[in-house]
C-alpha cells in the first residue's frame, strides 16, 4: 500500500472530504498538512451529515490514526468546538488517535481581529472567511508566531503574545478604531484551554515517519484549492498557504519521496467563494440552476457560491504543477437535466487561444472562455454504482475531460453519500 497526497484542483469546495473518507478504510492514518478551520469538508455517512474544519476527514473512520500537521494554523477554541461536536456524534477523538504538531501554529483572538478588520476597510475585499487563517501564517513568517508546543511552557508562551500584540496593538487603535487587546487576558484564555490542548500535542513527523518505515499506508490531506495557492492561484484572491500536492511533505515533515500518489479531486463544474476571477462563471438561470442543484452555499460560512462551467485551462494548469496519478470527479449527479454541457478547453486572451492561464497581472480577469458544447443527459445518476451505468452522454462528457487533459478519472462521485461514489 503506498502514501498519497489528496488536494482540490479548482477553488476549493470540490468534494475532498468525501474521497478522502472513501479511500481511508486503505490507509492507516491520515494527515492535514495546510489551511485551518477556513475549510469546511461535509461528509455524509448513513444519512449523519459531519463538517470538519481542522479535523481530517480521516476521524470518522475508528481507528485510524489522525494528524494536524506543522503546515496547519490551529485555531485552539474552534478546534475544541469541532472535538465536543464530533464526540457527540459518537466518535472518538481522543489524544490516543488526533495529534497535533507541536510546530503548528496558533490562530489566537488577534489574528481573527485583523482579518475582520482589514476585510471591513478594504475597497478590493478577498472575501476571506474571516478566521484569521492570513495573519496567523503573516506571523509565522515574520517569526512572530505562537505555535503549539508553546502552550507547554507558560513563560515562553506569554512572552510571544506580549511581543506580538505590542505591534498589533498600534494596528487596532491607531488604524482600525479599536480597543488595545490585553495580553494578559489573551494569555489567560489560552492558559485556560491548554490543559484540554496539551495532551493532543506531539512529535507529528516523527510518528508519520515511524508509521511509513513499519510499512503503514498515510494519506495527505489538503484543503482549499490548487487556484486558491498563495504562490500559484489568482494572487491576491487566494489562502495563506501553498496547496499544491508538494507542500504535503513541508506541511507534515516528512521527504517528498514519501508519497507516490496524488489525487486532484475535481467538481464537474466550477465554483468559487470569495472574490477574484473566474471565467467560466454564470451569471444567468444556469449559474443558479449549478447553485440549487449542487447545493453551492460555503460549509464554513454559509455564503452562496459562484457557479460555472468546468474550466480545462485551470486543470491543466493544476496537472502541470501537481502532476495527479488520478482525478476523482465529483458532483457529477448535478449536471443531470441538461439539454447541453459546456466544457471550456482554452481562453481567448488577447487575441491568442491559451492552453494555460496567462500569467500577466490581469491575465484572467481579460480572458475569454472557448467553450465546447456537448449533449446533456436527463437520467438520475444518484444510483449508478459503476461506470456502465451511467447514461452514454456522461460518459462521453468524463471520457472528452480525461482526453482532453491526458489524466483518467480514477473516481466518480453521483452523490454526496459514502456509497454514491464508485471506482472506475
Ligand atoms: P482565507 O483562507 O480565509 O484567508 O480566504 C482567502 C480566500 O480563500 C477567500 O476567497 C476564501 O473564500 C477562500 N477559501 C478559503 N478556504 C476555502 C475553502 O475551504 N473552500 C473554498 N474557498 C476557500
Amino acid at each position: 500500500m503506498s502514501n498519497m497526497t489528496i488536494v482540490g484542483a479548482q477553488w476549493g469546495d470540490e468534494g475532498k472530504g468525501k474521497i478522502v473518507d472513501l479511500l481511508t478504510s486503505e490507509v492507516d492514518m491520515v494527515v492535514r498538512f495546510q489551511g485551518g478551520n477556513n475549510a469546511g469538508h461535509t461528509v455524509i455517512v448513513d444519512g449523519t451529515k459531519y463538517v470538519l474544519h481542522v479535523v481530517p476527514s480521516g476521524i470518522l473512520h475508528p481507528g485510524k490514526m489522525c494528524i494536524i500537521g506543522n503546515g496547519v494554523v490551529l485555531d485552539p477554541e474552534s478546534f475544541l468546538e469541532e472535538i465536543d461536536a464530533l464526540q457527540s456524534l459518537g466518535l472518538d477523538v481522543s489524544p490516543e488517535r488526533l495529534k497535533i504538531s507541536y510546530k503548528t501554529h496558533l490562530i489566537l483572538p488577534y489574528h481573527r481581529a485583523i482579518d475582520g478588520a482589514r476585510e471591513g476597510k478594504a475597497k478590493a475585499k478577498i472575501g476571506t472567511t474571516g478566521r484569521g487563517i492570513g495573519p496567523c501564517y503573516e506571523d509565522k513568517k515574520s517569526r512572530v508566531g505562537v505555535r503549539a508546543g508553546d502552550l507547554t511552557d507558560p513563560e515562553v508562551l506569554r512572552a510571544k503574545i506580549e511581543r506580538a500584540l505590542e505591534e498589533k496593538n498600534v494596528l487596532f487603535t491607531q488604524l482600525y478604531g479599536m480597543p488595545a487587546l490585553d495580553p494578559q487576558t489573551v494569555f489567560d484564555d489560552l492558559m485556560a484551554i491548554a490543559p484540554r490542548l496539551v495532551p493532543y500535542l506531539a512529535d507529528a513527523s516523527s510518528l508519520i515517519m515511524e508509521a511509513d518505515a513499519a510499512g503503514k499506508s498515510i494519506m495527505f490531506e489538503g484543503a482549499q484549492g490548487v487556484m486558491l495557492d498563495i504562490d500559484h492561484g489568482t494572487y491576491p484572491f487566494v489562502t495563506s498557504s501553498n496547496v499544491v500536492c508538494d507542500n504535503a511533505s513541508i506541511g507534515s515533515g516528512v521527504h517528498a519521496g514519501m508519497i507516490d500518489q496524488r489525487i486532484a479531486i475535481v467538481k464537474a463544474y466550477t465554483t468559487r467563494v470569495g472574490s477574484g476571477p473566474f471565467p467560466t462563471e454564470l451569471f444567468d438561470d444556469m449559474g443558479e440552476f449549478l447553485r440549487r442543484q449542487g447545493g453551492e452555499y460555503g460549509a464554513t460560512t454559509g455564503r452562496p457560491r459562484r457557479c460555472g462551467w468546468l474550466d480545462l485551462v485551470v486543470l491543466r494548469e493544476m496537472i502541470r504543477l501537481c502532476d495527479p496519478t488520478t482525478m476523482a470527479l465529483t458532483k457529477v449527479d448535478v449536471l443531470s437535466g441538461l439539454k447541453e454541457i459546456k466544457l471550456c478547453v482554452a481562453y481567448e486572451y488577447e487575441g491568442k487561444v491559451m492552453k494555460y492561464p496567462p500569467q500577466t497581472p490581469r491575465g484572467l480577469d481579460n480572458s475569454k472562455p472557448v467553450y465546447e458544447v456537448l449533449p446533456g443527459w436527463d437520467e438520475d445518476l444518484s444510483g449508478c454504482t459503476d461506470w456502465d451505468s451511467l447514461p452514454r452522454n456522461c460518459r462521453r462528457y468524463i471520457e472528452r475531460i480525461e482526453e482532453l487533459l491526458g489524466v483518467k478519472a480514477g473516481y466518480i462521485s453521483v452523490g454526496p453519500d459514502r456509497n454514491q461514489t464508485f471506482r472506475r
